[in-house]
């Protein structure tokens, strides 16, 4: 007697079962994605698919897709890639997986930066590039991007992301350069944005899911503000006159960050970005519309 074989649909059930059981928050949605990962194939199509048996080789590589999973291998390493502002970026690990909030913060930039005159902006901390290239891909007019950080490999990881999102005309606004806050920076631009690391050492050992990805991109000191402070200590060098910043911090940060830059900007509009939960996820000092001093970066 024939047995009937798994079908697609049999394999993702197992599968969302397994990962449900061992108490990851989205199963259904990572089984899917792995599956669609390995099938190759889009949502719709893995829907039109679910009655067709999976192959042996497919079922074997999903297995081992799952099994990474239940050992805690966040979803994107597995499958290379996470989609940020619409745009699929590589993601390996070495570099931070881009976070939906930090779309709020590229929202602000992109709209800040439609105010400014040929302006420049400076992308600190740039891991995969997310936010300096899809402020590059999406700004409605040139804008020019430095784009920092320390880590070579998030470095690497960013210029292919560059390469492979920004068409030929816009790639050559952006550049990267190796190093600290902003050190590489001479000359003055018109937007300073940061997603520094900004947790507290405590805050990383309560998650464990934090622990597959790098320390650099995460680790802020005892309060979490160690990098920050630094880099606000050395904005009014960088930040050429009625120009603006825009900060990702931990909500509870807020507060605290919001009156470092009131004390250094007196008069200047400084104000919480809040998701849609009400977090206030981001601190930002509104720019002035404007053009630009002399920047030496490229
Ligand atoms: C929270 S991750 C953010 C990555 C990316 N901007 C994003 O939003 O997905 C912080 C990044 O800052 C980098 N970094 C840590 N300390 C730094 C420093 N002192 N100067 C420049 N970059 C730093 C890390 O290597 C990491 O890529």
């Amino acid at each position: 007697m024939s047995q009937r074989r798994r079908s697609n649909q049999d394999a993702l059930s197992e599968s969302a079962r397994q990962l449900a059981v061992a108490g990851i928050a989205t199963p259904r949605l990572d089984a899917e994605v792995l599956l669609r990962h390995v099938l190759g194939i889009s949502r719709t199509e893995l829907f039109l698919r679910y009655p067709d048996p999976i192959g042996d080789d497919d079922k074997h590589r999903y297995e081992e897709l799952i099994e990474r999973r239940l050992s805690g291998e966040p979803v994107a390493y597995l499958t290379g890639a996470r989609e940020f502002m619409g745009l699929s970026f590589e993601v390996a690990p070495g570099v931070l997986i881009p976070r939906p909030e930090t779309e709020l913060l590229v929202e602000w930039a992109l709209a800040a930066l439609a105010v400014i005159r040929n302006p420049l902006m400076v992308d600190v901390g740039t891991g995969s590039g997310a936010i300096a290239i899809s402020v590059v891909a999406l700004a409605t007019a040139p804008v020019r991007v430095v784009a920092t950080d320390v880590s070579p490999v998030a470095l690497g990881i960013a210029r292919r992301n560059a390469d492979a999102i920004l068409n030929e005309v816009r790639r050559p606004w952006l550049k990267f350069q190796e190093g600290s806050l902003l050190e590489p920076i001479s000359g003055q631009v018109n937007l300073v944005l940061a997603n520094l690391p900004y947790l507290t050492p405590n805050q990383i050992a309560q998650n464990p899911d934090l622990a597959v990805e790098p320390r650099v991109a995460l680790d802020g000191g005892v309060d979490g503000l160690d990098s920050v402070r630094d880099l606000i200590s050395d904005l009014q060098r960088v930040l050429g006159p009625g120009g603006g910043v825009g900060l990702e911090l931990d909500p509870s940060q807020a507060t605290k960050v919001e009156r470092l830059l009131r004390d250094l900007y007196p008069g200047r509009q400084v104000r919480k970005i809040r998701d849609l939960a009400g977090l206030a996820r981001h601190v930002v000092m509104e720019p002035h519309p404007t053009g630009c001093a002399a920047f030496h970066n490229g």
